[in-house]
């Protein structure tokens, strides 16, 4: 998506986002009521980040739910870029993933895609890559996914099975499709340019290593739509199954304007931080306060532009009346950006301790996630 204020591609989010008009041009579905009524159904209860809107569109994903109920079995598909380490904002999709898991007792493919970052980045060595690589799937394993039914692979290491489904992809995809959908032109590398048969391929990797039917679901950030676009026309062709893709938002980063982003770090938490560190970028952050304790008190502050209340919004305070009150009294001068910052600092610490315990203990057991061809 692309107007004047705002970007949206797989490698760009910039500006502010309208999430209507993205739906509208990316056309995808609105997440309605009833499908999370029936997605809650399956769960036991409904994750904040569905509460808060956090996920907010989707395809297909009432037939994927369909599927399930009529024996079919459900798979989840997601992934994530090495480029560096991981932050809030990469593991939200992460975290609903993982209630996806649970819920429909979903088998999980998830890629790390160390190509991409290799081919996409000027200053990315293969090895700084490997790393990552590496550390992030630390981060993976921390979020508490089923070691039965979850298969951690990437690109580089597993390209056996890829690449065998990606030649089949990329024989039906176009130069000029891929230029109009991502952007390409004749100053991109051509490894860019097979990419997206690789980032389509895990969408037909269960049927193709299990060699029976099964219905794949991806929980992602929107972004990646474009992604699923290509591998949904491609299915048919192929003979396998279109993907169904659940969206999220993304969360800002701490500055003003745009996601979190790692070219950012004074911006972005990151899963390694420390708690000094975490809590010296939140006390930074940039809320809808006005610029006097006085002005405060007499206007009151801003919570719709506030980045402090939003990630209390929508991912630390499970509390509906909590953050009810929260916005009230920030709206009515009584509340001061001290507080929240307080509040939020407190909840992102209690966070990155249990996260970093789990990051340590999933050091034993790597092997059990990985994929097994
Ligand atoms: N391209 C994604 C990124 O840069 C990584 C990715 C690969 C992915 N496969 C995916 C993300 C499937 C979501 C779902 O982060």
């Amino acid at each position: 998506m692309q107007n004047s204020e705002s970007v949206v591609t797989p490698w760009e989010v910039r500006g502010e986002i309208d999430y209507d008009e993205l739906i509208r041009q990316f056309g995808v579905e609105p997440l309605t009521e009833d499908l999370i009524v029936k997605l809650e159904r399956h769960a036991g209860f409904r994750h904040i980040l569905l509460r808060r809107g956090m996920f907010f569109a989707h395809r297909e994903f009432g037939d994927w739910m369909k599927s399930y109920e009529n024996g079919v079995k459900a798979t989840l598909y997601t992934g994530r870029g090495p480029s560096g380490n991981t932050h809030l904002g990469h593991l939200i999709p992460w975290i609903f993933t993982k209630y996806l898991q649970d819920a429909f007792d979903a088998d999980l493919y998830f890629q790390l895609t160390d190509d991409e970052k290799y081919l996409f980045n000027q200053d990315l060595t293969t090895e700084e890559i490997a790393k990552y690589t590496q550390e992030n799937i630390l981060d993976i394993i921390a979020v508490g996914f089923k070691p039965k039914k979850t298969k951690i692979f990437t690109n580089l290491t597993n390209s056996r099975p890829l690449y065998n489904i990606a030649v089949k992809v990329a024989k039906h995809v176009t130069f000029s499709t891929a230029k109009a959908t991502f952007g390409f032109s004749d100053s991109s590398n051509i490894g860019m340019i097979f990419f997206p048969a690789m980032q389509a391929a895990p969408c037909f990797l269960p049927q193709y290593l299990e060699g029976k039917d099964s219905h794949v679901l991806i929980p992602c950030a929107i972004d990646q739509d474009p992604y699923w676009r290509i591998s949904r026309d491609v299915a048919p062709k192929l003979g396998y199954r279109k993907t169904a893709g659940i969206f999220s938002k993304f969360i800002p980063g701490l500055g003003a304007g745009g996601k979190m982003s790692a070219s950012m770090p004074e911006t972005a938490i990151f899963l390694s931080d420390t708690v000094e560190q975490a809590t010296k970028k939140v006390k930074n952050a940039f809320t809808g306060g006005q610029p006097t304790i006085k002005e405060q008190k007499e206007k009151g502050g801003d919570p719709d532009a506030c980045v402090v209340y939003a990630y209390l919004f929508s991912l630390f305070d499970e509390d509906d009346a909590s953050v009810a009150e929260t916005c009230r009294a920030c709206k009515s001068g009584e509340r001061m950006c001290g507080t929240c910052k307080n509040r939020l600092a407190e909840k992102v610490a209690a966070f990155l301790e249990e996260h970093q315990e789990k990051r340590e203990k999933a050091k034993d057991i790597v092997e059990d996630f990985m994929l097994k061809e």
